[in-house]
């Protein structure tokens, strides 16, 4: 997904974490992140079919909890970033980098805290508030090329989380297809709010209120 603006003017690292106090404060800046955001969220709604999108920088805004990770490529058209992790050269390069130039924002993944009631695998109604998955996305065009694990994991190392700790919000077949693949998570309890949480680690993995 590109856009008339040079992206790494607010894009500055590999993936970039945007939070309601972490953005922008310049007001041409912020428009720019508020561009990004709202772009990639209407893509993900589209993707999945949803009427209206999950992300947006309006309720990024509203939600202290919520965080929004923001993938972009390191040239036009390109390869997928080839390592995102902070220890990278890419991390340290300013925003006028050549190879920078022209990058695409090519997916997002929003995490909040909810408040949930769910059920466990024995019948149990318990209240938690675990870290959810509220929305997850990789541009069509760099689907099934390593992308979505790079910045799932990236979250998940930033959130200091495991995959099956995580509650999702309404995952589509491509995401539990992608955690089985990567996570070797399968078994899983759905619940009447349409969140889901996975057997593997349990309900007790979970804070309980
Ligand atoms: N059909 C089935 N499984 C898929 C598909 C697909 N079209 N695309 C990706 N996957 C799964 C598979 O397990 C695939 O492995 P495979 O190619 O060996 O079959 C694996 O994901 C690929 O892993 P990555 O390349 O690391 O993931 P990718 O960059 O494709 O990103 C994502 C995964 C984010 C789910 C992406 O496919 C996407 O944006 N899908 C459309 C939007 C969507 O469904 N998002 C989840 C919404 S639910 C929520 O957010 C709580």
């Amino acid at each position: 997904m590109e856009f008339k603006f040079d992206i790494s003017s607010v894009l500055r690292k590999p993936i970039s974490v945007f939070t309601a106090d972490s953005l922008p404060r310049h007001p041409a800046l912020l428009e720019r992140v508020i561009e990004v955001i709202d772009e990639l969220g209407v893509a993900s709604a589209k993707a999945q079919g949803l009427r209206g999108p999950v992300t947006t920088s309006h309720k990024l805004r509203a939600n202290p909890t919520h965080r929004v990770y923001v993938m972009k490529s390191n040239e036009p058209g390109n390869s997928p970033p080839s390592d995102p992790s902070p220890d990278h050269p890419d991390y340290h390069d300013g925003p006028r980098s050549k190879k920078r130039r022209g990058s695409a924002a090519i997916g997002i993944v929003k995490v909040g805290i909810k408040s949930l009631f769910l059920v466990d695998e024995y019948g149990r109604h318990l209240q938690v508030s675990p870290l959810c998955v509220l929305d997850f996305y990789v541009h069509e065009d760099f689907q099934r090329q390593g992308c979505g694990r790079k910045l799932f994991d990236y979250m998940l190392t930033i959130e200091m989380q495991r995959p099956g700790h995580l509650a999702y919000d309404r995952p589509s077949p491509k995401l539990t297809a992608f955690l089985k693949k990567h996570y070797g998570l399968s078994e899983y309890i759905h619940q009447p709010n349409n969140f889901v949480v996975y057997k593997e680690y349990g309900l007790a993995c979970l804070h309980i209120d």
